[in-house]
């Protein structure tokens, strides 16, 4: 399933360089002129959606823009992000990636993301470890909070961005650097090749983790998903003393 995931991710990375990057249609999703789709998205859906329900029918595909419906009970799902950091990809920016994962029993099995600008392939297969560009990565972080790089991000409703404040003042004066890339698949695999340390996200949806969650386990680390108020937050940590200390933190000064 590794290889298909990979030719998958293949095909995206054809289909996106099939446009002019210069010229992208782009539009505001459910009316809320913070959350962009592009063409392009929508393409790399319909074509990787097609490859992969020929080579496995009996999987189904959620994709974030045309199939995003996941059903926990499906026994196994494809889960595909076309472009994840669609925003830094409208803007020219290159942190952003193509995600696809296959999960089963709400487990991630196979992980492959792709930034096809920088030209990282990074991926992983349960219990066969976690690789960029071929070489075996490993997430090493510090234990303590006060010594790691933080990314904490929020997702785009008025009230989510709320929650990320609090967030933003619970942490940020605790850790020793945070940063924002707006590219959660991506930013996640910083963690599992210890470039980060910890990355907390309220907001996120199961196609902007999926593949990052098998990528991550398979170099050691660890994700976590917690609820603030019925809302879900995701902890990418690199070792589960730091996963401890943010859900401590949370709990002493948020309640959840
Ligand atoms: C977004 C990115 C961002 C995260 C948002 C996601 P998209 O995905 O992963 O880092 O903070 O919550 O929605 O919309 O660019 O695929
Ligand atoms: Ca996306």
């Amino acid at each position: 399933m590794l290889e298909l995931a990979e030719h998958a991710v293949s095909i995206a990375n054809k289909t996106l360089n099939e446009f002019d990057l210069s010229k992208i249609e782009k539009w505001a999703k459910h009316g809320n002129p913070r959350d962009l789709v592009s063409e392009v998205d929508q393409a790399i859906e319909e074509r990787v959606k097609e490859f992969l329900t020929r080579e496995t029918p009996q999987i189904p595909v959620v994709g974030e823009e045309f199939s995003p419906d996941f059903e926990h009970q499906n026994k196994s799902a494809w889960i595909l992000d076309p472009i994840d950091g669609t925003a830094n990809f409208l803007q020219g920016l290159d942190h952003f990636s193509i995600s696809l994962a296959l999960i089963n029993n709400s487990t991630p099995e196979v992980g492959v993301i792709l930034n096809p600008t920088q030209n990282l392939l990074y991926k992983a297969q349960k219990n066969h470890g976690a690789y960029l560009n071929g070489s075996r990565i490993e997430a090493d972080s510090p234990k303590d909070l006060t010594d790691s790089f933080l990314c904490l991000e929020w997702g785009r409703s008025n009230q989510s961005i709320e929650t990320g404040m609090e967030l933003m003042r619970i942490f940020v004066p605790r850790v020793r650097e945070y940063r924002n890339y707006g590219g959660a698949a991506q930013t996640i695999c910083h963690v599992a090749e210890s470039k980060l340390d910890i990355y907390i996200d309220h907001g996120l949806k199961i196609w902007d983790y999926a593949a990052g969650w098998c990528i991550l386990n398979e170099s050691g680390g660890m994700l976590e998903p917690i609820s603030i108020n019925g809302n879900e937050v995701i902890i990418a940590g690199g070792n589960d003393s730091l996963i401890s200390a943010a859900k401590h933190l949370i709990k002493e000064e948020i309640s959840y």
